[in-house]
Parts: structure tokens; C-alpha cells; sequence
């Protein structure tokens, strides 16, 4: 199922994912605010990839860098004289394009003439302390990458780590985008989670591969179609300056294959740039061989508020629903900002006692919503269209025998389960056991009509 980016803009809205920034104000165009479900989304994409990335792995760590560096990182990293769009000016209706956003020279909305391309710095400028001059300024990060090439050195003597190894980081970045837009795809502030992969010279191009393959298969775990993913190798003249080769892992976003995730080949360009400006050693002493050498570096970059997005639009999903439509987001359980919902069939006083356990219970091992505003149909529909994948409902013959139903999100079937049997089932459930498979003292349930 497509969904078009407005109706993924209006749901975010409706439902509490993502709201426009500074909206009383009028908005600031390009920036967004995370709601209550868009921050739990967007921690759950994040906590996805430091279990897969960092703490799942023997070859990686951590690394939290300040978003302030010395001004020299982004004079030796080239960002200073590189970082740069060419822009153009419509001459006639005054809008600004990126130069490659734009065909013959002509404004891609009025058709008008365009002025002569000029470079722009994409780094956003402030001043350091109290005194607004030249020697003042310093940046705000346009990747964290940077931060992580600065502390090399002080990984290598205290992580005692052997290449190939990596080091991960997710954290802020900032760009003054030309045509920043599609929502939260391309904003002047946006989250990154980026691995510097250090390897021996000689093996860059087999650990290359690797990571392409490992980082294509983590959309596919959490859930994208495989479909709407592909590889785009970037042409000679397209490579960033520090870029050897570089690959896209791209998404069928509503507006057109567009980039996901870049993983590129940044050889030794980094620390070699880094060792001469600093005037610091950052060679690395290879005790097998007994050599030094600048490693060469693998970096999977990757943008938090692009892949919530693409898993969002991954997951849209509408069903014929009697003489309504069925709206669900078939999140991955990883994923979905809710876990679970607790649902007592009716707002009667006898339900509620038992209701609120269950509630507290479930709350300390998952991310649980309790509700019971409306009919029972009616918050099934909500839970479906927030991704809750699991809601438990609480009826009058749980009273009497102590057991609970559990309702899939995606199949709209139902079980009923012992409570005592409650939390290690949904745990399984989530884990991706199928909701077939029942716990001692479970039964198959016909359920409450949705
Ligand atoms: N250190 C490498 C680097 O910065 P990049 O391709 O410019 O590479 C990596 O950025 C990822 O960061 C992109 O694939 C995208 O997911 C995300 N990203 C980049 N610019 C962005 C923007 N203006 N808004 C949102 N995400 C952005």
C-alpha cells in the first residue's frame, strides 16, 4: 500500500508522532517536533540500531562527542572549502534551488531564468563565548563523523580494541539546507547514527561489501519491504570529497527512489587530515605484523528522522473494514511506540480494579497504554493505527476465571491467556512467536467483534 506524503503528515499529526515546529508561532518552516508516539518511535529506531550495531557486536563501541569541536576539525576535514551546494536564483519568481534540483537552466516552478550557480556552505555558523568576532566562530556539526575521527586515538589506548573495529555514535547534526522539505526527509536539524569502520588497507573493499550487506538487511529486519529498498553506486562525479566510493541505500519514498543511508569508502582521508593539522600521531601499530599504518575507513551513515520516516510509510497499511477502512501501521514489535494496550471491555466499575493490575503489571516490562474511553472496536482502531501490535482486553468472565484476551494487531485474532500466563506470553508474542502458539492453559478466542 502507498501512502502519499500528505495523508503520512496528517496521520503524524492526528496521532501524536510528529507536530510542526514552533506551530503558534506560524511554524519554522523545515523543523519538526516529536510527539509523545514520534519520540517513543524515534528511540525505539535508535535503541534498534545500538543493540545491532554496538552491543550486540565484539568489534564495535560507543562514542558520545560534543556537537562544538574546534574549528580546525572542519578546516581539516575539508568541510570548510568543500561543504558546499551550488545555488541558483529564479529571476523571475525569486526562489532558491539547489543547482542539481533544476533542468536547462530553468526554474523548476515558473519556468523563469536562473542566475549563475554560487556555492554555498551548507555549516551553520555561531560564535564561542561572549565576543561575536572572526576568531570566535565555531560550527554546529554537519555529521558526527568528525567526532569520532578526533577521538580515535583515545579509543585505540583505552578500548583495547584490534582492527578491524569500529566506532559508532548517534547524535545531532546540522545543515542550512538550500531545499530542505518531504517532511522530516530533509530538515536544517536532524539525527544521525553513524559507524566509522577501521580496517587494514587491502581489505577496505571485502569489508565494504560486508557493511552494504549488513546495513540493507537491517531495514529488511525491521520490517521495510524488500521491494522498496535498493543499492545506487554514486557516480565519479557525485562522490563527497572525502569519498573513495559510496553507495545509497535507497527508499521508494512517496516522492521517488531517494537516499536512505550512505555507506561509503572514506580510505585514509580523515585521519591523514586530522595527523597533519593536529600535528598528532594517529597511526595505528599493528602488533601482528609489526607495522604502522593510517587505517582506512568504512562508514554506514545513517539519518534517525529518514529511516522513522521510512518505516512509518513502510508500514501504512488500509483494509476494507465493513463499510469503513481498516487505517494500520504494521510496525516491526521493535519499533512500535506502544507495545502493548490494555483495554477492559467497558468502562464498568467491576472491570476497572483488575484492569489497572493488569495495567500496572505489563507496565514495567513494556511500553503499555490504558484505555478505556469509547467502544471496544472503536480502540482497537486506534491501537492499529498507532502500530500497537498487541492490546489485551479485560471482560466480565476474566473476573471469574482469571484470563485475559490478547488481540493481534495484523490478523485481528484473538487468544485467551491465564493472567499468570500474560507477561511471558506478549513477551514471546513480540519476539515473533506466532499468535497460534498458545501457553499453558491458552485457548483459541472468537473474540469481541472489532
Ligand atoms: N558522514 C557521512 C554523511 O554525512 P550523508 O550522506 O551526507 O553522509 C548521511 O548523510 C545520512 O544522514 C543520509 O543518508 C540521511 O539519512 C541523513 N541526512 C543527511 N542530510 C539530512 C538532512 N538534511 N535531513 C535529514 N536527514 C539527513
Amino acid at each position: 500500500m502507498k501512502v502519499d506524503m500528505e495523508k503520512m503528515v496528517s496521520l503524524c499529526k492526528r496521532r501524536g508522532f510528529i507536530f510542526q515546529s514552533s506551530e503558534i508561532y506560524g511554524g519554522l518552516s523545515s523543523c519538526w517536533d516529536y510527539g509523545p508516539l514520534g519520540v517513543e518511535l524515534k528511540r525505539n529506531v535508535k535503541e534498534a540500531w545500538w543493540r545491532d550495531m554496538v552491543r550486540e557486536r565484539d568489534d564495535m563501541v560507543g562514542l558520545d562527542a560534543s556537537i562544538l569541536m574546534h574549528p580546525k576539525t572542519w578546516v581539516a576535514s575539508g568541510h570548510v572549502a568543500g561543504f558546499a551546494d551550488p545555488m541558483v536564483d529564479c529571476k523571475q519568481c525569486r526562489q532558491r534551488w539547489r543547482a542539481d534540483d533544476t533542468k536547462n537552466g530553468k526554474c523548476p516552478d515558473c519556468g523563469g531564468e536562473l542566475t549563475e550557480p554560487r556555492m554555498f556552505n551548507l555549516m551553520f555558523k555561531t560564535f564561542f563565548g561572549p565576543v561575536e568576532e572572526e576568531t570566535a566562530t565555531v560550527y554546529l556539526r554537519p555529521e558526527t563523523a568528525q567526532g569520532i575521527f578526533l577521538n580515535f586515538a583515545n579509543v585505540m589506548d583505552t578500548a583495547r580494541k584490534k582492527l578491524p573495529f569500529g566506532i559508532a555514535q548517534i547524535g545531532k547534526a546540522f545543515r542550512n539546507e538550500i531545499t530542505p522539505g518531504n517532511f522530516t526527509f530533509r530538515t536544517r536539524e536532524f539525527e544521525m547514527m553513524e559507524i566509522e569502520f577501521f580496517v587494514k588497507p587491502g581489505t577496505d573493499e571485502e569489508w565494504l561489501n560486508y557493511w552494504l550487506e549488513e546495513r540493507f538487511n537491517w531495514y529488511i529486519n525491521l520490517g521495510i519491504k524488500k521491494d522498496n529498498l535498493r543499492l545506487r553506486q554514486h557516480a565519479k562525479d557525485e562522490l563527497a570529497h572525502y569519498a573513495r566510493a559510496c553507495y545509497d541505500i535507497e527508499y521508494l519514498f512517496p516522492m521517488g527512489w531517494s537516499e536512505l543511508e550512505g555507506v561509503a569508502h572514506r580510505g585514509d582521508f580523515d585521519l591523514a587530515q586530522h595527523a597533519q593539522y593536529s600535528g598528532r600521531d594517529l597511526s595505528y601499530y599493528d602488533p601482528d605484523s609489526g607495522e604502522r599504518f593510517l587505517p582506512y575507513v568504512i562508514e554506514p551513515s545513517a539519518g534517525v528522522d529518514r529511516s522513522a520516516l521510512a518505516f512509518l510509510i513502510d508500514a501504512y497499511d488500509e483494509e476494507p473494514d465493513k463499510d469503513e477502512i481498516r487505517v494500520l501501521l504494521r510496525l516491526h514489535p521493535d519499533l512500535a511506540p506502544v507495545k502493548v494496550a490494555v483495554l477492559p471491555l467497558s468502562r464498568n466499575e467491576a472491570l476497572i480494579p483488575m484492569a489497572k493490575d493488569v495495567y500496572a503489571d505489563l507496565r514495567k516490562c513494556f511500553m503499555t497504554q490504558y484505555d478505556d474511553a469509547q467502544s471496544i472496536g472503536r480502540r482497537y482502531r486506534r491501537q492499529d493505527e498507532i502500530g500497537t501490535p498487541l492490546a489485551v482486553t479485560i471482560d466480565f468472565q476474566s473476573l471469574e476465571d482469571k484470563q485475559v484476551t490478547i488481540r493481534d494487531r495484523d490478523s485481528m485474532k484473538q487468544i485467551r491467556v491465564p493472567v499468570a500466563e500474560l507477561t511471558r506470553t506478549l513477551e514471546a508474542k513480540l519476539a515473533g512467536e506466532p499468535l497460534d502458539v498458545l501457553p499453558p492453559g491458552g485457548s483459541y478466542w472468537l473474540g469481541f467483534e472489532d
